[in-house]
């Protein structure tokens, strides 16, 4: 409906590990780039399931913020946010409340799925259940096109569409709606209306995809249209009513391969991390001593890197040069264990020193942090407050 904005949100349960900078923040740095980019801390997510530890989330906040600039998230390309410093989204939370059916809230996957996977949990809460609808007002309150996410959170993209339309449908109708629209269309001027005219009549009686998506690029190139007629023509394409809440689109991020320490997954909970600025003398020594193929017990023994875990990490960070050497001299017992990962060890210590050397300057000066989610999250109360003025006058309690 608008220009592409991206949404995304981190919990901060935790210091970040490189299975985070692999899977998630290099694609940030790289969409930072090419699109309008909100990111945020999400903490009240993090409490849905973290409620009895506060201390954690509120240590991970700034330390997760501080990894994300280390990465290289830039603040002046994107703008980086507290959820809750942002209270619209608990506004928007409730008022989408009132129309959420149980049963879809049911039926989202993750909420069977976590309370199996974390039975150390009781997650049989309110605020649980309703996680995926505060991720609606998350997105929706932002009007994001994009919502950059994993597989396992595809369906609470598609919930988030479901919420839109079920609002537009019954909070869009105003008085008048067709004669509003019709006097909008005449505001494009001749040639731009009988072309949106043309257009909406091929989407409407021979259902062309391609007729409806030209009619929105029309209208995504109208500068001067107030945000009302905005809706209406958007709403008028489709259907009967106005457009307030946009359907964003989910943008699947490839699952990150990052194996961990002991060759499965990176995940905190194998406890197998890197963290993102673990320091050198740790990250030396928790490679040196992963285990390798325990076929190779001796130095003259032939060792298969199909089997060992190291070798995973020469997929990640080795060039093809580098990998030949380790292959080769695995099989014929050329080189030892030790040998092998020292190549591994120096790439990921390159590869973190950047991000140690930006984290320090931030970390010198605490300050700098402060500022620039204050900074970032009035921008973003900004925009939400704006949607929340049509929310609030669609749903009929502005009381202007
Ligand atoms: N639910 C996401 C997670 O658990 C975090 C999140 C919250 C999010 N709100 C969002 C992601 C909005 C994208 C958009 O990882
Ligand atoms: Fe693994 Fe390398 Fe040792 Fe082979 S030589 S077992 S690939 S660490």
């Amino acid at each position: 409906m608008f220009a592409d904005r991206v949404l995304s949100g981190m919990r901060p349960t935790g210091s970040l590990h490189l299975g985070h900078y692999h899977g998630v923040l290099k694609n940030w740095v790289q969409m930072q780039n090419e699109y309008e980019c909100l990111f945020f801390v999400a903490d009240w997510h993090a409490l849905t399931t973290h409620y009895d530890t506060p201390q954690l989330i509120e240590q991970s906040v700034w330390d997760m913020v501080v990894d994300w600039l280390a990465a290289g998230v830039n603040p002046a390309r994107a703008t980086l946010f507290i959820q809750s410093r942002v209270p619209e989204h608990a506004e928007l939370h409730l008022l989408l409340s009132m129309i959420t059916p149980l049963g879809w809230l049911e039926r989202v996957p993750t909420y069977k799925d976590q309370q199996e996977k974390l039975v150390e949990k009781d997650l049989s809460t309110y605020g649980f259940l309703g996680y995926p609808l505060l991720q609606s007002a998350d997105i929706l309150i932002y009007r994001a096109t994009q919502v950059p996410v994993g597989e396992d959170q595809v369906p609470h993209i598609e919930f988030t569409r479901e919420i839109a339309r079920r609002f537009n449908h019954i909070y869009g109708r105003e008085a008048g709606f067709e004669e509003k629209a019709e006097a909008a269309v005449k505001k494009l001027g001749g040639k731009k209306a009988k072309l949106y005219h043309e257009l909406r009549i091929r989407f409407q009686e021979q259902g062309d995809d391609a007729a409806l998506e030209s009619a929105k690029s029309l209208l995504d190139e109208q500068q001067s249209l107030s945000h009302g007629d905005r809706e209406r023509l958007f709403g008028f394409l489709e259907g009967g009513g106005k457009m307030i809440l946009s359907e964003p689109r989910a943008m699947l991020t490839a699952a990150s391969k990052m194996p961990g320490l002991d060759g499965q997954k990176m995940s905190k909970s194998y406890n197998n991390t890197l963290t993102l600025r673990e320091d050198e003398a740790s990250v030396s020594k928790k490679i040196r001593t992963m285990p390798t193929d325990p076929a190779r017990i001796r130095r003259t023994d032939v060792g298969n890197p199909d089997k060992c875990p190291v070798w995973q990490l020469h997929q990640v960070y080795s060039s093809e040069q580098t990998k030949q050497w380790a292959m080769q001299g695995c099989k014929s017992a050329g080189i030892g264990c030790i040998e092998c990962k020292q190549p591994v060890i120096d790439a990921v210590l390159a590869e973190q020193r950047p991000m140690r050397e930006r984290a320090q300057l931030y970390l010198d000066d605490p300050a700098l942090v402060r500022n620039i989610i204050a900074d970032g999250c009035e921008k973003a109360r900004k925009l939400a407050s704006e949607t929340m003025r049509e929310v609030r006058e669609a749903m009929g309690i502005s009381y202007t």
